[in-house]
């Protein structure tokens, strides 16, 4: 990541001590850290309560002063209005003025930012949509459930366009439904070539995002690395194929017998998360039109948000992939039909959740199918999150 990326955050022997009324050094919250964060990738920054990754946060925000070491952001001061310009932020706890209705809420950030009156109402509309909180414009935001909560302060930290956001527990007080959409948003953001930094204590969403972790203990980073590299077990393989019938079931597990002299082995069906299940019933149910009480959903990312993914950058992406897995596990052997999968996964991530006016083979095919099918998929995706915002 290092050899072609550019680093957009970079500590150097970074330190925090926390002293009391009369000085003494009362908590060293972040202890001599390095670390950088690259241009364009979702990191996320782990680890249990009290070890340090708020502090870090701040400092990065520049709202707290290191107490030792180095610590650029955009190449800066993260004090330098020029780098503050450039961040969006997702506090951890809520800080919305609980009496300005949503769209009040985003006038007031973009007005912090000097956005003109005009710009400010063309990209607050964008974000209530994006975030699926079109129909609750008008409402005071402190009558917002968790998750609205959230997804006001998402579009919040958007506001300004900014290429690095630093969101502070996303996910949190989401069900799951909303967890799938911002997880999906955040996705789409790294599309539009943005940095994102996550704190988080989810670990599996963290593991659907993120290309590379900081896991801190103590002040002190105690792992760090691409997703691949940590959790790749390199002295087992697994092999996934369509179900086989119990012929070839018996000659394989007597191979295996015959050739492990003795090892253990499992043979057994892969299982699904719980949360693809869920998400699976749930859009059964949605598809046999179950009735729901509910509101509208969103899903569709504000045109404003700088668009700057090439197809090369996104040919990068795909081969970036495999590059790291090919770095993480040079010991173990990886099936075609794996890689195959994994790319195609990587290609749906790509294209599935583009906007309905970015071109895709079919749009340059059809435009007017395509334009009717996005009118559809808009409409459902409305319809979608009727029952997460009530
Ligand atoms: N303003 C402060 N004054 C004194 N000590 C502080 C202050 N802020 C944080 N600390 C201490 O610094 C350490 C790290 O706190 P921090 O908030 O960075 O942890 P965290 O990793 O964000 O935890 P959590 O997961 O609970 O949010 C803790 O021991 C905490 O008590
Ligand atoms: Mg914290």
């Amino acid at each position: 990541m290092s050899d072609n990326k550019k680093p957009i955050i970079s500590a150097v022997g970074l330190s925090k001590v926390f002293r009391d009324f009369w000085s003494r050094p009362k908590a060293k919250a972040v202890n001599d850290i390095d670390f950088e964060v690259y241009e364009g990738e979702v990191i996320g920054l782990l680890g249990p309560n009290g070890s340090g990754k708020s502090t870090t946060v701040k400092m990065i925000l520049g709202l707290l002063y290191p107490t030792a070491g180095t610590l650029s952001v955009f190449g800066q001061s993260p004090r330098a209005v020029e780098t503050k310009q450039q961040v969006g932020y997702l506090p951890e706890e809520s800080y919305l003025y609980k009496y300005l209705t949503a769209i009040e809420t985003l006038d007031f950030f973009g007005a912090l930012f000097n956005l003109s009156a005009e710009e400010r109402r063309s990209r607050s509309d964008q974000l209530l949509e994006m975030v699926g909180l079109s129909h609750a414009r008008r409402r005071r935001v402190g009558e917002f459930s968790k998750g609205m909560a959230r997804r006001i302060g998402l579009a919040q930290a958007m506001i300004n366009d900014p290429s690095l956001l630093i969101l502070d527990e996303p996910t949190s007080g989401l069900d799951p439904l909303g967890c799938k959409e911002v997880k999906d948003l955040i996705l789409m953001l790294k599309k539009r070539g943005k940095t994102v930094l996550i704190t988080s204590h989810l670990l599996s969403d963290v593991e659907d995002i993120c290309d590379r972790v900081i896991i801190l203990y103590g002040g002190k980073i105690r792992a760090t690395g691409t997703l691949n590299e940590l959790l790749t077990v390199t002295d087992a393989n697994r092999i996934t194929t369509p179900a086989l019938n119990p012929a070839v079931t018996d000659k394989l597990i007597s191979i295996l017998r015959e050739n492990l002299s003795g090892d253990e082995f499992t043979f057994d069906h892969p299982r699904k998360s719980l949360e693809q299940f869920f998400l699976e019933v749930i859009s059964q149910a949605k598809a046999e039109s179950i009735e729901t009480a509910g509101v509208v959903g969103g899903g569709k990312i504000a045109e404003y948000l700088t668009e700057n993914q090439t197809p090369e950058a996104i040919l990068n992406d795909l081969t970036r992939n495999t590059d790291n897995v090919t770095a993480a596990e040079p010991a173990v052997k990886r099936e075609p039909a794996e890689n195959i999968e994994e790319e195609n996964k990587a290609i749906e991530r790509l294209t599935a959740d583009a906007p309905a006016v970015e071109k895709t083979a079919e749009t340059q095919e059809k435009p007017a199918e395509i334009a009717a099918k996005a009118e559809e998929d808009l409409s459902k995706a409305n319809e979608k999150l009727k029952d997460l915002l009530s």
